[in-house]
């Protein structure tokens, strides 16, 4: 384990039993909503095959079971034993591994779509996991990633900073009785790339079509990724002058 995964994951182990109250409080109770919206940007339904990367307690799992349906299979992995746990609790039928998300345990093309929601900035390497994404995705198949961002307008962008260095350590820090996870936090969100940073990961990992869209005044952003068919992925140096 890098020393990255090691902080993170002692870091997820000491607040997996207060993630989800302090998701909702911190969030003012939007992060539910984000998820919905995560699990609708598949744009997929039927009899599917999705997996949720970095599931944790099972939050984006559980609403890509509503969304989808019994006849789909929704597979979450994790790396952190005590988020797992709850996601057991808190997931219908939602199959969970204990996996690292640099090395997914999955065959090529085997999911219809995947997901990761509030994890890339976690991850030892970004582009190492989306390209995991990528191969396990069949070809025509989403990647879609919600994370925290940073909005444009500066108004919004001052209080958002103030809020993520001074309130939301505090609270943390008072409700998960974890003072160094909720200064990780903040610290991860203002280090972590802009939209369009992560627009340029996710084209090199090997996605097309990338889009992305702002929800709450752009504190978080969905971004949304196609895995092309073989005779459409890009080659480098083609359609260069
Ligand atoms: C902020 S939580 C997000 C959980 C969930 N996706 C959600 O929407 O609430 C980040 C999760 O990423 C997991 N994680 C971080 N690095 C990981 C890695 N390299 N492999 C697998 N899981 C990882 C942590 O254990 C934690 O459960």
């Amino acid at each position: 384990m890098t020393d990255k995964a090691a902080y993170v994951h002692r870091a997820f182990t000491a607040i997996a039993r207060r993630y989800d109250l302090l998701n909702t409080l911190l969030s003012f109770n939007q992060d539910r909503r984000w998820r919905r919206a995560t699990a609708s940007a598949l744009e997929i339904d039927g009899s599917v095959t999705v997996l949720d990367v970095a599931t944790g307690t099972g939050k984006l799992a559980s609403e890509l079971e509503r969304k989808l349906g019994a006849d789909s299979c929704v597979v979450g992995i994790d790396f952190c034993e005590p988020m797992l746990r709850r996601a057991r609790c808190q997931t219908r039928s939602t199959a969970l591994l204990l996996a690292a998300s640099e090395k997914l345990p999955f065959a090529d093309e085997c999911f219809d779509g995947t997901t990761v929601g509030f994890a890339l900035r976690n991850v030892p390497d970004m582009e190492k996991t989306l390209r995991e994404m990528v191969r396990v995705t069949k070809a025509g198949g989403k990647v879609v990633c919600l994370e925290f961002s940073r909005p444009k307008n500066p108004i919004m962008r001052g209080l958002h900073r103030a809020y993520l260095m001074h309130i939301l350590p505090l609270v943390g820090w008072l409700v998960s009785g974890d003072k160094e996870a909720y200064v990780y936090l903040p610290r991860s969100i203002m280090e972590f790339p802009s939209a369009e940073g992560l627009r340029g990961i996710m084209q090199r990992a090997g996605l097309q079509g990338v889009r992305f869209r702002f929800l709450t005044c752009g504190v978080v952003a969905i971004h949304i990724g196609t895995k092309p068919h073989q005779a459409d992925a890009h080659t480098p140096g083609e359609g260069c002058d």
